[in-house]
């Protein structure tokens, strides 16, 4: 049976140039970064330059990055760090209602102990607003925390705005402690990332998105901001992050930055060409669908598409004993089977939430594969609609419709 992989918002495979790099740093090359010897300064030396390369993917200086295991931490790190070292000068943060559950269950955790959270709607088009972000700003406001790309619909929010925003509120306003922190795991590799253009302060990165191994990731935090450390005890990561880094896995992060880096125009062209051809195929040879999210402001790899009168965990199983891996909007993973809050801030009802599906294509994904895509999804969401009510019930008026009297 042929397998295609369209779930690379969820994890993306390894690229075999990334598994060459990294392979002497599990063999010979094994030393701590932080020891004076031989051994440890051939690891302080790949370290650093995996920070070079992770650095310039964004456009920051090397000693602005603080490695760490991935995008939750980063996430963890940015939020809960920047509420606790700005506790006296206010408790309350701005976010959007559509975050990675890394961003909202800190802050959900964060207001429990006492913090005030304003989470910011996104319209039908699943975009947060900068002139919301404004209202929503009070003197007490600290941080605000808005991804530059959703992980699920793939919308890139305003956060070029809100930096000129924020900007304006120190330069005009004197406000000196209110900080920009934008989640870019999904973005990066996808589109351009610098973090002057977006103005943000602090931006977090994770490796397994960027065709690297899972257990990697980096948070930019910019010169001149301060941030109270989740994990202590040692002195790596200029005391941000305590614990001995993994080289491994670090210079893996940094060749597949330089890799995305390197090839970002061919790889946003390719995944835009298949994308747009997989939608016209779903549009010709399915009906009764929806799409979710802006189609112009989105990632170039990824589709999201509601499916009326089916349930998307269902089409999900039927693909995948097909050999076409996706997901869905419902949170299954999570071992409930509510609609994703994504798709509900958008204002969908609750059979468009269930039907929806989540199709995100790889830099190795090929036309073949989409072919294939197209040839077995309308029969898998033709069988499961013949065995709905609904969808015989509305056939059946449709037929009513175009019958003369
Ligand atoms: C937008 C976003 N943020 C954060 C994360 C978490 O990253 P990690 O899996 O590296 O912890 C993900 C992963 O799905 C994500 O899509």
């Amino acid at each position: 049976m042929r397998r295609v992989y369209l779930d690379n918002s969820a994890t993306t495979p390894v690229d075999p140039r990334v598994v060459e790099a990294m392979l002497p740093y599990l063999t010979e090359k094994f030393g701590n970064a932080s020891s004076v010897h031989f051994y440890g300064q051939e690891a302080r030396v790949a370290l650093d330059r995996a920070r070079r390369e992770v650095a310039a993917l964004i456009n920051a200086r090397p000693n602005e990055l603080v490695f760490l295991s991935g995008g939750t931490e980063a996430n963890n790190l940015a939020i809960r760090g920047i509420a606790e070292s700005n506790a006296e000068h206010g408790r309350h943060i701005i976010t959007s209602q559509i975050e990675h559950s890394a961003v909202r269950g800190v802050c959900d955790a964060l207001e429990k102990r006492g913090w005030e959270v304003t989470r910011l709607p996104v319209y039908t088009d699943g975009i947060v607003r900068a002139a919301d972000v404004r209202a929503a700003l009070r003197p007490d406001t600290v941080l605000i925390t808005v991804m530059l790309a959703n992980n699920e619909i793939g919308t890139i929010q305003p956060v070029v705005e809100i930096g000129a925003l924020v900007r304006e509120e120190r330069e005009a306003r004197g406000r000196k402690y209110l900080w920009l922190h934008t989640d870019a795991v999904q973005a990066a590799g996808r589109m351009t990332v610098d973090v002057d253009a977006l103005g943000c302060d602090l931006l977090s990165l994770s490796a397994h998105k960027l065709n690297a191994p899972k257990g990697a990731g980096a948070l930019y935090v910019r010169r001149s901001v301060r941030l109270t450390p989740q994990s202590i005890g040692g002195h790596q990561e200029r005391e941000r992050r305590a614990g001995t880094e993994s080289v491994p896995l670090l210079v893996a992060f940094g060749c597949a930055a330089a890799l995305a880096r390197e090839e970002l125009p061919q790889r946003i062209e390719h995944l835009r060409r298949l994308r747009d051809e997989f939608e016209r195929g779903v549009e010709a040879r399915v009906s009764d669908i929806v799409y979710n999210g802006d189609r112009e402001r989105r990632l170039p790899h990824l589709s999201n598409i509601s499916f009326r009168f089916i349930e998307g965990e269902g089409l999900l199983i039927n693909l995948d004993m097909q050999g076409v891996a996706v997901s869905t909007g419902s949170a299954c993973s999570s071992g409930s089977l509510e609609p994703s809050p994504v798709i509900r801030a958008l204002g969908r009802d609750d059979e468009l939430a269930r039907g929806s599906i989540r199709f995100s294509l790889g830099k190795d994904t090929t036309a073949e594969d989409i072919a294939y895509v197209l040839e077995v999804l309308p029969r898998a969401v033709e069988n499961l609609r013949r065995l709905s009510p609904l969808y015989q019930k509305s056939l059946a008026g449709r037929a009513c419709e175009t019958t003369p009297a």
